[in-house]
Formats: structure tokens, sequence, C-alpha cells
């Protein structure tokens, strides 16, 4: 295929890093992904020319900041294939998400004895908000199970589908195992039983093109950080009828249409769920890494880091001592494993004097751990800059330290 690796490569200055006098092999992108020049630049090119607060001046600076804040969002609409502007929230990231639909949408439709499920590879933000929920309400929290490839056992997902249930709330790909949930086929049955879906597409969202009408849900949430825009920056997008009717989260400015010491009333979407003075130049940054990656294309990289993935595992098989964790069919550009002998953080502190960033560690997936009997995992998780020669780098490091140490 004919992917631009060198010139993508090329527009990240952080990969020319020497990490310890080693060119920097960084494969920690489930964490966190690096930030093309576009994206730096984009955010620099608003402080020193168009910052101002935003839907409150009319004079020049506000009009420009709020006008780029504003098509940011649009670009966020357009990625996701968003019906309108409307849907789209800014909030600080996934977890804010969550947190907010459970606070506002399961506080008002979900009631004691209802139940929420979700699945056995979920992300830390996809499972406590839930309990707190259940907690506060009497609500009951249900898991659908999966195998020891890390993935879901669909049968046992729809048994657990019942005229109780009020809400699945899903990982679209697990970040602890790079699975692939069937989201589409899972949000139709749900859909079949008058059951809505919330997908947390934090770490998707980096690896294919996510069309919410295709995918049909009712939710979906994802942070901007790991889509190589800035941290502090997310997005919740909800069907228009679903937010219209749900209560505000926070209260403040900004989200109000008036206020009096007696009654306020709210604005309308997207503003009500966006209280105070937003991340105003890391939504404006978002928007320049969608931009930078529809230069690309969400399909070519999606290709390529398929490929990647296979050539990595590959290589990874070839290793004695070396376990797989997670071998879903349907799985995202990562890599976890475990070596005997030799403790996961052993294992990212030895790559990394080696100049190469891995991470290790339950990965805020702490019952996915416990399945596996594991305390940790060692995780490389590639992005659409990572190259078959630092796949070979990581594999050496690997090979180094168990002949040291395994
Ligand atoms: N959730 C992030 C990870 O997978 C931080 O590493």
């Amino acid at each position: 295929m004919n992917y631009p690796i060198e010139h993508i490569r090329a527009d990240f200055p952080i990969l020319a890093e020497k990490i310890r006098n080693k060119p920097l092999v960084y494969l920690d992108n489930a964490a966190s992904c690096q930030k093309p020049n576009a994206v730096i630049d984009s955010i620099s090119h608003l402080y020193r020319h168009d910052y101002a607060n935003i839907h409150r001046g009319v004079h020049t600076l506000s009009v420009r900041a709020t006008d780029k804040f504003e098509a940011a969002r649009e670009k966020v609409r357009a990625f996701i294939n968003a019906t309108s502007d409307k849907e789209i929230i800014f909030v600080r990231g996934a977890t804010e998400a969550i947190n907010l639909i459970a606070q506002t949408y399961g506080k008002a439709h979900i009631k004691a004895g209802d139940e929420i499920v979700i699945t056995a590879m979920e992300h830390h933000s996809n499972i406590v908000p839930w309990q707190m929920l259940c907690e506060q309400t009497g609500a009951v929290l249900k898991v659908a199970p999966m195998n020891m490839q890390g993935e879901l056992i669909y049968d046992t997902f729809e048994a657990l589908l019942n005229d109780k249930t009020r809400l699945v709330a899903v990982v679209h790909m697990s970040n602890a195992l790079g699975t692939i949930n069937p989201v589409k086929k899972m949000t139709d049955l749900a859909h079949s039983k008058g059951i809505p879906v919330m997908l947390d597409g934090a770490q998707a969202i980096p690896h294919m093109a996510v069309d919410v009408q295709a995918l049909d849900c009712d939710f979906y949430v994802f942070s901007g950080h790991k889509l190589y825009g800035p941290s502090g920056i997310g997005v919740l997008y909800g069907k228009q009828a679903l937010l219209e009717a749900m209560p505000p989260y926070q209260g403040g400015g900004d989200m109000i249409r008036t206020v009096s010491f007696e009654q306020s009333t709210y604005a309308g979407l997207p503003h009500k769920f966006e209280a105070g003075t937003p991340a105003i130049a890391d939504v404006v940054g978002l928007g320049a890494a969608i931009d930078y990656l529809n230069g690309i294309g969400m399909a070519a990289i999606a290709e390529y880091e398929a490929q990647l993935l296979d050539y990595a595992t590959e290589q990874a098989r070839q290793i004695k001592g070396l376990r797989i964790i997670g071998e879903a069919e349907e799985k995202g550009a990562i890599l976890s494993f475990v070596l005997d002998h030799i403790h996961p953080h052993d294992i990212g502190t030895m790559l990394d004097s080696l100049g190469i960033a891995i991470r290790a560690g339950h990965h805020c997936a702490m019952p996915v751990m416990d399945f596996y009997q594991v305390p940790a995992t060692a995780r490389a998780s590639f992005a659409m800059y990572n190259t078959q020669e630092e796949v070979d780098v990581l594999m050496g490091g690997i090979k180094e330290l168990i002949k040291i140490f395994g």
C-alpha cells in the first residue's frame, strides 16, 4: 500500500527525540498519542492571534475564537457523521462523558431493580460511574463475560438483556486487549428489546472510521488525546432527542437562557451541557487533529495498522516464554503480553533503557487482569506513525531481556 509513513513521522516532532541516547520508539499510544505539528501550531496560533473567551463578547477576538471553536464542533460532527452539531458536546474526556450520562440520563431513567449491562473487558471509566449510579439508585450492574481469546460471549450477552435492562454500556475497542466488539450487532439486538446503547469509543476512534448513524448507537464517547489531539478535551455524542430530554449536568455560565434568584432556565443544545468557560484552545486543537487525520484517511490508517499488528503478533508468537493476552479475531493495534519469570514493570523499565516506551500495569482494567490471573501486562500499542522497524526494535529488546533475566 502507498502509505506516506515518512511524511507522517516527520509531522510529529517528538518522534525525533532521543531517549537515553537511543531513538525514541513510542509504543504507548493507547495511553496517549503524540501530537502532529498541525495540532501544536493550531493551539499556538490561537493563543498568539485569535484568543479570547467565546460566546460572550462582541469584540473581534471573541468572535474569531468563537468561530474557531464552533468550526471544530462541526469537524467533530462530520468526523463521526452525527446528524447535527447539537449532538456534539465538549467534555474533558471519555471519562467525563460517561459520568455525565450516568448522572443525567441514568438518574432520570434508571431506578431500583433496573439493570445496566456492561462487559468483562471494560475500562474502569465504564465500570465505576455505573457502580456509583447503582449505589445511588439501587440499580444492578450486570457483566457480560468474555472467553480466553478476550472475545465477548455473545449468547450470554444476549441472555442478559431482559425487561429490566435500561442501558447497555460497552467498550468499542478494549484498551487492555485490543478486542473490537461487534457493536453494531449488539446495538441492533439491544434496540430490538427497546434498550439504549452507549459506546465507549476512547480506544476505537484513532484506529477506524466511526459513523454514529451507521452504528445507530444512542451515545458515543471519546477523548481527544488518544486521537492525536490535546488532553483535557473529549466528546460526548448523543442522539438529539435523548440529549434534549436530559437534565443538565453542571450549572453555571453559558448553559443558561435566563437566571433569577427564583428560577433559571437552560440553554438549548449543545450549550446546556457546557457550563463555564471550556477548553477553547484544546477544542481548536482537536479540530486540527481531525483535519490532519482526514488528510491521511481513516481507512488507510486502519489498513496500515492492521498490517503492523499482524507483523508484531507474528514476531511475538515466535518468542519462547511470551504469552499474548488478548487474541480476539477482531482486534485493533494493541499487543498485551506477559513474559515467564519477568514482571511487566521490569519489562517496561528495561525497555525504557533502550528508548522503547510501552505501558506496564493493569491499564485501568483490573477485572481483565483478574480474569487472566495476572497482576499486570506489558502493552505495546501502535499508532499510525509506528513502523515495522520499531516492532523489530521492540522484539529485539524483549529477546535481550529474556536472555538476561528469563
Ligand atoms: N486508559 C489509558 C490506557 O489504556 C490511560 O493506558
